[in-house]
């Protein structure tokens, strides 16, 4: 028997358990590691079951630019596991030496994005792109599964490296019948579908209503080409654990991929801290507990920004957690414009203390 340690057998084996499965979603600009970090410490050991990475060019990591993008790919082995690094690009030889490169960094598994609809990395035919060459995604895909293939049949190989897929249900129109046998004939181990099409962007409310006919295509087509069938994740507006499980009971997929409800709620994952945290109302004692608590996460979590990140990205990144971690309360609105002029974490420390000090004690 193989004493290979493999995420994927765990995730199977909390599925055969009726567990949920809830892994958080690639976002640039937000789930960076101090992000995932902070998520760490409020989230675990209840979630996510799987962490994903930001994205990174395949490209670039071939490139000069190398070294700063590598940055990007920085992580906590012990606190993050399993964790999977995201790569783009439609140049299948600078993929697989991504691939290597991720996988001796010691990341458990490498995903293709096959869905992003940001115009400067279609411009690169990446992306949701790939969606219009079908063949070339193919031919990528499969390369890469090979490629993974070799990494884990290698007799030193003591983590099982896997291979996933995240894409969309088409590009200008639901055709994931068409689509998605380009990647599933190469067996994913994790295939992750953000319930929309590329012309949509996340303008629309995410296609829940035909998850179950997604989710049965996927399960059918592989069984009736003897394929392996992979894990399915499910994503798009799913905004808690309550709602994933929902989700999942209305799909049967095997677990949810959770994005934008992450923001501001990094403990989004511990359920009953989730609950526990919901009430703002500033009247009450526990309102007001409840805001002192978000914006000590929320200085903490700038803290660790300064002190990890503000060589490599802009302090602006911050802005958008800001909105999020101050939301819903009274005298949110003028808190939150002030914090969008900070500079730093000192500026940032001292807004939010004077908010504490004059309506929350
Ligand atoms: C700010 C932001 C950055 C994103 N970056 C990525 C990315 O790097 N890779 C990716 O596959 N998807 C990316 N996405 C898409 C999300 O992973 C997810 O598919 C989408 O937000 C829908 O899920 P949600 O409704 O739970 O947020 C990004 C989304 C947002 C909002």
């Amino acid at each position: 028997m193989s004493k290979q340690k493999n995420f994927l057998k765990d995730l199977e084996l909390k599925i055969k358990k009726k567990k949920p499965i809830v892994v958080l979603a690639p976002m640039a600009d937000v789930t960076d590691q101090v992000f995932r970090e902070i998520i760490v410490k409020y989230s675990r050991p209840h979630g996510p079951d799987i962490f994903w990475t930001e994205f990174v060019s395949a490209d670039g990591l071939n490139s000069l630019g190398k070294k700063n993008l590598l940055k990007d790919l920085v992580f906590n082995k012990k606190k993050e596991y399993p964790i999977l690094a995201q790569i783009f690009s439609s140049k299948k030889e600078n993929i697989l030496k991504a691939i290597k490169l991720v996988h001796k960094l010691g990341f458990n598994g490498i995903d293709l994005n096959m869905g992003c609809p940001d115009r400067s990395i279609e411009k690169q035919l990446s992306g949701s792109a790939m969606m219009k060459y079908p063949e070339l995604s193919r031919e990528i895909v499969k390369a890469s599964r090979k490629l993974v293939d070799e990494i884990n049949k290698k007799n030193d190989q003591k983590e099982y490296f896997s291979f996933s897929v995240k894409t969309r249900l088409g590009y200008n129109k639901i055709e994931y019948e068409k689509w998605f046998p380009n990647i599933l004939d190469s067996e994913p181990d994790i295939f992750s579908v953000h319930l929309r099409i590329r012309k949509e962007l996340s303008l629309v409310e995410a296609h829940w209503e035909i998850a179950k006919e997604v989710v049965n295509f996927i399960k059918k087509y592989c069984k009736e080409n003897k394929l392996k069938t992979p894990l399915i994740f499910l994503n798009g507006d799913v905004k808690n654990i309550k709602e994933a499980k929902e989700k999942i009971k209305l799909s049967n997929c095997d677990g949810i991929m959770i994005g934008r409800g992450v923001f501001g709620t990094p403990w989004l994952f511990n359920e009953k801290e989730y609950l526990k945290r919901l009430d703002q109302n500033i009247e009450t004692k526990k309102g007001r507990e409840n805001i002192l608590f978000r914006l000590k996460v929320l200085q903490e979590h700038t803290k660790l920004f300064e002190k990890k990140l503000t060589k490599i990205k802009s302090f602006n990144i911050m802005k958008k957690h800001y909105k999020a971690y101050v939301n819903g309360f009274d005298g949110a609105k003028d808190l939150r414009n002030d914090l969008m002029v900070a500079k730093d974490y000192k500026e940032v420390k001292n807004i939010a203390d004077a908010f504490i000090k004059n309506k929350l004690k």
